[in-house]
């Protein structure tokens, strides 16, 4: 059976897991940070029936808050979490997110979906980053994924020209379909991405300071400073976990 399983019975599988261990960590009434992206959209469904265990989550993007409202979650806004729970340090005990590459350490490539920055700003207000993936996004050094960087329109080129130093090659990402189908993509910020193809990311802590130095970049896909505290992880044997320091 298990053999058997294709890449998203290993993501529900994964999903699945998280779910049992969120409801098993968070106390009755707090708040729950919610990624984005096929992994997260499993969870999301998942975790539906338990919905009344939070108090609200809040959500990365808005295909995730679309999909959370129809379940029957409470979703809040960030900037809406009551004060006092806005005045702790982490006002989000747990983060539940996929990535689209995660190395030894835990550090990631994120934003495939388009939704780095929100993911990046719910991470950030979180104590503990679950990451969840299928095993096909393990890998030894992060850039064979192209890393996402959201940046504001008009400075394309002036990114473009920073960027080369940097190595890879920038590619403006398009709608692959619909009626935009051919224009640049654009997110839930009305902002544009590039994605920088045949990065070998050595030092991810460096690049992503070096990356978020460049004026007009909004957010770069590399979650290194903030990287995940714990990996579930489905493959054909069960679901793994890894906890890093
Ligand atoms: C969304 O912008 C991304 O960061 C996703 O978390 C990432 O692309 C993983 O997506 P899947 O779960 O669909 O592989």
């Amino acid at each position: 059976m298990i053999a058997n399983m294709n890449q998203d019975d290993l993501k529900k599988q994964v999903a699945q897991a998280a779910k049992d261990e969120v409801l098993k960590r968070m106390p009755k009434g707090q708040y729950l940070g919610i990624g984005t992206g096929s992994t997260a959209n499993w969870f999301i469904d998942l975790l539906a029936p338990h919905r009344d265990h939070f108090a609200g989550v809040v959500s990365s993007s808005l295909a995730s808050t679309e999909r959370l409202i129809k379940l029957g979650f409470h979703v809040v806004d960030a900037n809406q979490l009551p004060e006092a729970v806005q005045a702790q340090t982490h006002p989000l005990p747990i983060y539940v997110d996929g990535a689209d590459e995660i190395d030894p350490q835990g550090h990631m490539i994120k934003g495939g979906g388009g939704a780095l920055t929100r993911e990046k700003i719910i991470a950030s207000m979180a104590k503990e980053f679950i990451c969840i993936c299928d095993e096909s996004k393990q890998v030894n050094t992060l850039g064979q994924f192209p890393l996402p960087i959201e940046i504001i329109p008009l400075a394309e080129s002036a990114v473009r020209q920073q960027l080369q130093p940097l190595g890879g090659k920038a590619v403006l990402r398009l709608n692959k379909s619909g009626k935009r189908e051919g224009q640049a993509f654009l997110t839930d910020n009305g902002a544009w991405i590039l994605d920088v193809h045949g990065l070998q990311i050595k030092d991810p802590i460096q690049m992503e300071r070096d990356f978020n130095q460049i004026a007009g970049v909004i957010c770069v896909g590399l979650f290194a400073q903030r990287k995940a505290d714990l990996l579930l992880v489905g493959g054909k044997q069960g679901v793994g976990s890894i906890t890093f320091s």
